[in-house]
């Protein structure tokens, strides 16, 4: 449970639309035919059902129960089931479980979270298998008062470097590596240009 996102989830519309984030899109349909998906911190679900649409085995997380119920809404209006559950990661059996591909999207863990959970991420991955992620780099926090409606951490210790996912990901080949300006619309609370950083890696480790 968590009273920040709960709430925010309390509403009827999707508040990061019902439509998958478009560099997610991309990578599943660039690199990911078939397997199973991790999806950490998958808010209401729009990546979850896009990939199930798709034909791969969704396992997603988040620790708001008012988000799982969105998602599982938006996956029995698609005709898809989707297997997500709500907690934190180390309280989730989901260890022994293997995965051909973890996406973090807007995943902006705590910073005495992130490191931690990034390894146990990275080492539920198969080996060859991928870690997809698109976050908000440090350089956003410049766009967030032009763009008042962007959203994203207004805490910087809570933003990326792509030095910083690298990092984290170290057992994982880049494939590809960017962190630049993006224009979001993504339901009411993504709407504007934004800082991200990108990153596919391919685990060699
Ligand atoms: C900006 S939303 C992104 C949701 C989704 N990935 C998407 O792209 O639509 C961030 C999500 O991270 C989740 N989250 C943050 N910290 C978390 C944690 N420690 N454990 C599980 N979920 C977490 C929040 O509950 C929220 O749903």
């Amino acid at each position: 449970m968590n009273e920040f996102w709960d709430s925010k989830y309390s509403v009827n519309e999707y508040v990061y639309g019902e439509e998958p984030n478009e560099y997610f899109k991309y990578a599943i349909d660039t690199y990911l035919p078939s397997g199973r998906l991790l999806l950490p911190a998958e808010g209401e679900g729009r990546n979850a059902v896009y990939a199930a649409r798709k034909g791969l085995k969704v396992v997603a997380f988040d620790q708001s129960v008012e988000g799982k119920k969105k998602a599982l809404r938006l996956a029995d209006k698609a005709g898809v089931k989707i297997d997500y559950r709500v907690g934190e990661l180390p309280d989730l059996p989901l260890r022994g479980e293997a995965f051909t591909a973890a996406a973090l999207i807007y995943a902006h863990f705590t910073p005495q979270l992130r490191p931690g959970y990034h390894r146990m991420i990275g080492n539920l991955i198969k080996p060859e298998g991928l870690i997809i992620v698109e976050g908000f780099s440090k350089k956003h926090i410049e766009y967030q008062d032009k763009y008042p409606n962007i959203g994203g951490p207004r805490n910087i210790e809570m933003l990326y470097t792509l030095e910083m996912i690298r990092s984290d990901f170290d057992g994982f080949e880049p494939i590809e590596w960017i962190q630049g300006e993006v224009e979001l619309s993504e339901g009411s609370s993504h709407v504007g240009v934004g800082n991200v950083v990108r990153f596919i890696g391919r685990k060699v480790s």
